[in-house]
Parts: structure tokens; sequence; C-alpha cells
């Protein structure tokens, strides 16, 4: 499939898609995957592996126009032990029943205690995969460009509301249980993303390879837990060993619900870290998209903290500092004079405080404000994302 998807692509892609497709654009993949859950694998670049079950089917449901009614029947579908409802197509079904299923190495007992350390480290986890994996994925051009250019890059409010749903299930205490919803989330994205690579590559704005390989996952994947678990390293959080193999664990169990394959998939987090830095720093750049994607979303994080005219300022300033000054220069991210200083100095104090580390008159007032902007801005997204559900997208963007 991977060989067949490689010919398709050499012969519908641009010459950029050619060129990286006869590996001239790229080095060669060098990941192990001794280093995986699966522990082996052939070994395949994952530039040129997207989703062989998915990809099919939803092709197959937007071309008979049978992607609405799904869409209609689905929506009631929320619970991980939820029977799918009647009158699915056999194929949608067939694929969503096997889809759904946990992988057979899933731990329970990790599962739990990663739904622990999320809502003990729900705060930092929050504005790390929201605020932070926000910044980082509009400086990877194909992310940015292929969210600008898709259905919700047009309402990119509706569109974090629905990214929204899926972090907070993997962050709830009933995330892979019975009542929880991440599976049903988790499987309802991986249509959405079989979806965008069907239609982007129809879009006249679109060039390239078809978007969404196994690669570029992986890239967003770390832009997630890898980087949220350095930062929380860098701030010093403690946590024990437990907590971090938990944490890795729920989203190892996310990405293979999400349709990455096990030998791609880091066994621990030293295998997670070498190949974020293997598949990070070339999936990264600046790109118009990005800058105008950034711009919208700053927008809306100011909107929703803002305490008068402060707001814009320190959402600008917690950006910077949580992606450091090459990836928010790539964003376009303004400096702040006052601002961007004052975070620096202030979020290692307020990570102390609340690890009780120090006492509260070492805290400075400042602190408050941002502790209380960030409350603002997740209580903001969890209405948000209860308005909405995962849809799977018939058209790209519209305008
Ligand atoms: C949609 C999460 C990787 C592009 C979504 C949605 C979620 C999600 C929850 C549903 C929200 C919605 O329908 O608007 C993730 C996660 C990823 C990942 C957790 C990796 C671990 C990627 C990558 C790309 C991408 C690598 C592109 C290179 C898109 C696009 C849509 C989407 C374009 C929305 C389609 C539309 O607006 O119609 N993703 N995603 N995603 N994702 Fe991903």
């Amino acid at each position: 499939m991977a060989e067949l998807s490689r010919r398709k692509m050499l012969i519908s892609g641009g010459a950029l898609g050619a060129l990286s497709a006869l590996g001239m654009a790229s080095p060669a993949w060098a990941w192990a995957p001794s280093g995986s859950i699966a522990g082996s694998g052939a070994g395949a670049d994952p530039r040129w592996v997207w989703d062989e079950e998915a990809d099919p089917l939803v092709a197959s449901l937007l071309d008979r126009g049978a992607v609405p009614e799904a869409n209609r029947l689905l929506w009631n579908w929320n619970r991980n032990d939820q029977p799918l409802p009647d009158g699915l197509p056999d194929d949608l079904r067939a694929f969503i029943e096997k889809a759904r299923q946990l992988p057979s190495w899933a731990d329970k007992g990790k599962l739990t205690t990663a739904a622990e350390f999320n809502k003990s480290r729900g705060l930092y986890l929050n504005l790390l995969n929201g605020v932070g994996g926000g910044m980082l994925s509009t400086a990877i051009p194909k992310e940015a460009r292929a969210v600008y250019y898709s259905k919700g890059g047009a309402n990119m409010e509706d569109r974090v509301a629905k990214t929204s749903i899926l972090g907070f299930a993997v962050g709830a205490l009933n995330a892979y249980q019975p009542d929880g919803s991440c599976v049903v989330n988790a499987v309802k994205t991986r249509l959405v993303h079989a979806a965008v690579r069907h239609l982007l590559p129809q879009s006249p704005n679109w060039t390239g390879e078809v978007p969404i390989s196994q690669n570029d996952m992986l890239v967003t994947w770390h832009t997630l837990p890898t980087f949220a678990m350095r930062k929380m390293r860098e701030w010093q959080v403690p946590i024990t060993t437990a907590q971090s193999d938990a944490y890795l664990h729920v989203w190892q169990v996310t990405a293979h619900m999400l349709g990455i394959r096990d030998e791609y998939i880091p066994a621990t987090w030293t295998a997670a870290n070498s190949q974020s830095d293997q598949v990070m720093p070339p999936a990264m750049g600046p790109t118009r998209e990005g800058v105008e994607l950034t711009e919208i979303l700053l927008g809306q994080l100011a909107e929703q903290t803002s305490p008068g005219s402060i707001g814009r300022p320190l959402c600008n300033a917690l950006a910077r500092y949580l992606v450091g000054t090459q990836v928010a220069d790539w964003d376009g991210i303004r400096r702040e004079p006052v601002w961007d200083p004052l975070i620096a100095n202030t979020w290692p104090i307020l990570v102390r405080f609340r690890e009780g580390l120090i006492p509260l008159p070492l805290v400075p007032p400042v602190a408050w404000t941002i502790d209380e902007a960030l409350r603002q801005y997740i209580l903001f997204y969890l209405t948000k994302g209860k308005q909405t559900k995962i849809e799977i997208p018939t058209i790209n963007r519209p305008s």
C-alpha cells in the first residue's frame, strides 16, 4: 500500500511531491522500529505511509455522498461503551467496530495513573497542549497549510473548540473508561483526517504530497506529550516515574486510536525524545498561513482572557515564553517589552508555589493575573467544546 501510494503521488503530486517521493528532498528515515511499541517493523519511511484502512473507506463514503448521513447518525455516538447507531453503511460500521478496540498492550493501571496525573497537572497540560501545541502547529508548514485550506480553516473558533474536544477527552478522569469519550473522539478524528487526505489534494490551493502522513502525525504528536513533558521537566514540576510512564502511555494509546502504526509509536521517553529530535526540526518553519492562523488564535485567546487592554500583550508573551524565540518569530508573534520578561520571571515562581515548593509571600501579585487568565481560557474552551462535535468534513475551505 505504501508503494502504491508513493506511485500515486508521483503521478498526481507536484514537482515537490515527486522530488520528496524519490527521497531527494530530505534525509532517509533513520528511527529504528526497535524503539517502538511494536518492537519491530519494516522500517518504512512514514512520510510515505498514510492510513490504509480509513483512507479508502472515507474516500468512498465521500464519493458516494454518504458522509452527511453518517455524520447525522454519529452525532449522538458519544460514549466509549455505546453501541453504534443503526443505519450506518456496512463498511463504515465494520471499520469503526475494529478501530474502537483498544490495543492489546493498553494497560488499565497505567491509564488510571495517567488520568490522575492529568487531573493534578491539568493547568500545565491544558496550557502546554492548548496554547503551546497550538503555537507549535502553526509553525509546522504542512499542518498550518492543511488547517488553513481545509473546511475548519474558515472558522477557527469552531475548529479550536472541536480540537479541544479530543484534548479534554484525553485529559478526563474517565478518558478510556466505558463512560469516557476518548475512543469515540479519536476514531472520529481518524475519519476526519482520512477525509482531509481525500479532499485537500482537490483544493486549488494545495500543492505537494497527500497531507497527514504517518510522519506528519508523529510530528504533531510530539508537539503534545513530548513537548509538554519536556516543559514540565524544565519547570521542575515534581513527576514520579510512574506518572511520566503513565502519561506517555495514555498518549501511546491515543496515537494508536488515531491510526498511527505501532511500529512508529515510541515505547519509552528516550525513544520519544530521539524521534522528536529527528522529525521535528525538518518539519518546522514559517508560512503566511501559519502567521495568519497564529494571529487568529492569539486574538481569540486574548478575547477570552483579557482583563482590559493587557489581554493581547499577555497572550503574546505567554505564547512566546512557551514556544521560544525561533518558533515565536516564525509565527509572527509580536515581542512584548513589558510582558516578555515578566512572564519569564514570574511563571517559574508560580509553578513552584503551585507545587508547594515556596510560600505565598514570594509570589508576585501579577502571577494571579496570569493564573486567572489561564483558568478563563480553559473554561472557555471546555464550554465551547460542549457545544460542538467532531464531524467528517465534505468540503475544503469555502473561501
Ligand atoms: C482535524 C487532532 C494530526 C490536520 C482534527 C481534529 C482533531 C485533530 C481532534 C478534529 C477537529 C475538527 O474536526 O476540526 C489531531 C491530533 C493529531 C493530528 C491529536 C496528531 C497526533 C494532524 C496533522 C495534520 C492535521 C499532522 C496535518 C498535517 C487536520 C485538519 C483537520 C484536523 C486539516 C480538520 C479538517 C477540517 O477542518 O475540516 N485533528 N490531529 N492533523 N486535523 Fe488533526
